[in-house]
């Protein structure tokens, strides 16, 4: 497996990190447009080789798309993070034709790559890239679902924990939908357990909807503390998307596609459960979804709509 990340910034180093340290690839290409910056670091990755026991290669380039031939999948990570106080949407603009230009070059070199985008805001850069490359939707697929989803999983052992009922992030079972988005990411409490226990017999109704709220700017909290977005949650959950890819493992993970009339929407990309392979995405997974966690698909459903009105043509 070869892997091409494009942007050696904070999410993407810590992208071709993570797959060197998950020793699944053979190669990771990194490439910026900032000259020596991913030579760096893929260097400084590649001296980890010995005390972290990894075979897999590391190389690092400046713009040099050839490098990047043949690889299975491509992240993309380049693009302006956001700063505190700003919403993923404000982005638009200046993400969009970083995204479009970076897309068409890697796909002219690594004709039958799948595409993990990162770069926000991620689900109209997910609609943007599969519009602009005319690819088969199962080949692009945008992380942010994962993401969430492990930050409402650290909120909801963080309450339970202080409710009395000691829990790790990955003793809670829990998904976030709809779309990336600070206002209106869909956190499913009506499904989330701790070891198979829902949480809504453990917390009130109250902690529940503070554990929500949580989830929700969790981004923008972490923004707030860093001074800009985060890195290593969002590298760590993107790797794991490659890894799903790579293993051809079939595990179900919420992530940004274009939907085809699941969920009773289309002509949009927005976060989902769906099965990951080999092929990319394989299938949407159904959740179903009843009064308000259905509202508020809906109304994220919309507010991704709004902001892919704002690409043009
Ligand atoms: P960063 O500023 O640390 O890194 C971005 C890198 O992209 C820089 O090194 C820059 O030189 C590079 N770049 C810019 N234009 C390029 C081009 N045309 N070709 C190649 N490289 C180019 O930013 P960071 O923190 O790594 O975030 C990257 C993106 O990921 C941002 O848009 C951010 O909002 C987004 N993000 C998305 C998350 C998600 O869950 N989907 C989570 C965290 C960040």
């Amino acid at each position: 497996m070869k892997v091409t990340v494009v942007g050696a910034g904070n999410v993407g180093a810590t992208v071709a990190n993570v797959v060197a340290l998950k020793k699944f690839a053979q190669e990771v290409v990194l490439i910026d447009i900032k000259e020596g910056v991913s030579e760096g670091k893929a260097m400084d990755m590649m001296q980890c080789a010995h005390a972290l026991n990894f075979d897999t290669t590391v190389k690092g380039v400046t713009n040099d798309y050839a490098a990047t031939a043949d690889s299975d999948v491509v992240v993309v990570t380049s693009g302006l993070p956001r700063k505190p106080g700003m919403t993923r949407e404000e982005l638009v603009g200046v993400n969009a034709k970083i995204v479009k230009s970076v897309v068409e070059q890697a796909l002219k070199y690594s004709p039958n790559a799948i595409f993990i985008i990162i770069s926000n805001p991620m689900d109209a850069m997910t609609y943007l890239a599969l519009k602009s490359t005319g690819l088969p939707r199962n080949r692009i697929i945008g992380m942010g679902g994962m993401l969430d989803s492990s930050r409402f999983r650290y909120y909801l052992s963080e309450a339970l924990n202080a409710a009395g009922h000691p829990a790790t992030p990955s003793d809670v079972d829990g998904m976030v939908i709809g779309g990336h988005n600070d206002k209106t990411m869909v956190p499913l409490v009506s499904i989330a357990t701790l070891r198979g226990i829902p949480v809504t017999q453990l917390l009130s109704k109250e902690v529940l909807a503070d554990v929500v709220q949580k989830t929700k700017v969790g981004g923008a909290t972490l923004t707030g503390l860093l001074g800009t977005s985060a890195w290593y949650a969002p590298g760590a959950s993107a790797a794991t998307l490659v890894e799903a890819i790579a293993l051809d493992s079939k595990k179900i993970i919420p992530c940004c596609v274009y939907l085809e009339g699941e969920y009773g929407e289309k002509e949009l990309c927005v976060g989902v459960p769906i099965v990951l392979g080999k092929g990319g995405f394989e299938k949407v997974v159904d959740v179903v979804l009843e009064g308000e966690e259905k509202a508020k698909f809906e109304e994220s459903v919309e507010a991704a709509r709004a902001v892919n009105a704002q690409l043009g043509d």
